[in-house]
């Protein structure tokens, strides 16, 4: 796995000019609808511009003229956080599973984002556990390679992966694999492209993150942010 380097060495190195400002990355799609009104609770809701609209930006001021957000993809979010960009996120479990960055520390649970990692297969296939114990290896279509490899060899299988970005309910209809591992909120995608889920891997909420430099070099501005995030999820609950 290729960790990036800590903030300490990279801040200085490519000249970044926040004058102080912390960066606060967001997941785009269903976590930051999800995580929206509780950004208001904060004081550091970003600009209205951010959720959605025709703005091809991807960093916005927020109400706390010291904070600014960007807006990247779930999976980038643990990125720009663990290699210090962003000093502070807000992210998925899963992500966090899959990527294990040490750089990372997540001090909060959000509750928000609900759903869960699984394995799915065809639905007409039957799901037989004793099965899976005479298998040897199997081919799996995921974007979550090492959450899916761990799994499968704590069961003493070879998983075989597929490495896809999205649409992996296609995989086992295109004959690419026999199963998925992807998330799974309503079961709605899953239904809708004939498949099933048979295992559950992890639960998953999304959670505040914090670059563990950062917390050591700039300790009041982060303490700050993570209290503010605690008093707006306790008025939220
Ligand atoms: C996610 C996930 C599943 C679906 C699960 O995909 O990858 O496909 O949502 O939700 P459901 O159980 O409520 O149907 P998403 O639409 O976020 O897009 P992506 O896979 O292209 O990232
Ligand atoms: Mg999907």
């Amino acid at each position: 796995m290729n960790h990036p380097r800590p903030a300490h060495q990279t801040e200085t190195s490519f000249g970044t000019e926040d004058n102080g400002r912390i960066v606060l990355a967001l997941p785009k799609g269903r976590i930051l609808k999800a995580v929206s009104p509780l950004m208001s609770g904060t004081g550091m809701a970003p600009a209205p511009e951010c959720l959605g609209g025709d703005s091809r930006k991807l960093r916005f001021p927020t109400q706390d003229p010291q904070v600014d957000v960007v807006r990247v993809r779930s999976f980038d979010v643990a990125t720009f956080v663990a290699s210090g960009g962003a000093q502070v996120g807000v992210c998925g479990a899963d992500v966090l599973m899959e990527f294990d960055y040490p750089e990372i520390y997540a001090p909060l649970d959000l509750g928000i984002g609900a759903c869960r990692i699984s394995v799915a297969q065809p639905a007409h296939l039957p799901h037989d556990p004793q099965e899976w114990k005479r298998w040897s290896e199997v081919r799996v279509a995921t974007k979550y390679p090492a959450i899916t490899r761990r799994f499968f060899a704590a069961r003493g299988i070879n998983a075989t992966i597929v490495h896809l970005h999205g649409a992996m309910e296609l995989a086992p209809m295109l004959g690419l694999s026999r199963l998925i591992v992807d998330l799974v909120d309503t079961g709605s995608t899953l239904k809708a492209n004939g498949l099933k889920e048979v295992e559950t891997i992890a639960q998953v909420t999304s959670r505040v993150i914090v670059n563990r430099t950062a917390l050591k070099t700039r300790p009041e501005q982060i303490d700050r942010i993570l209290s503010r995030f605690r008093t707006a999820l306790a008025a939220s609950s």
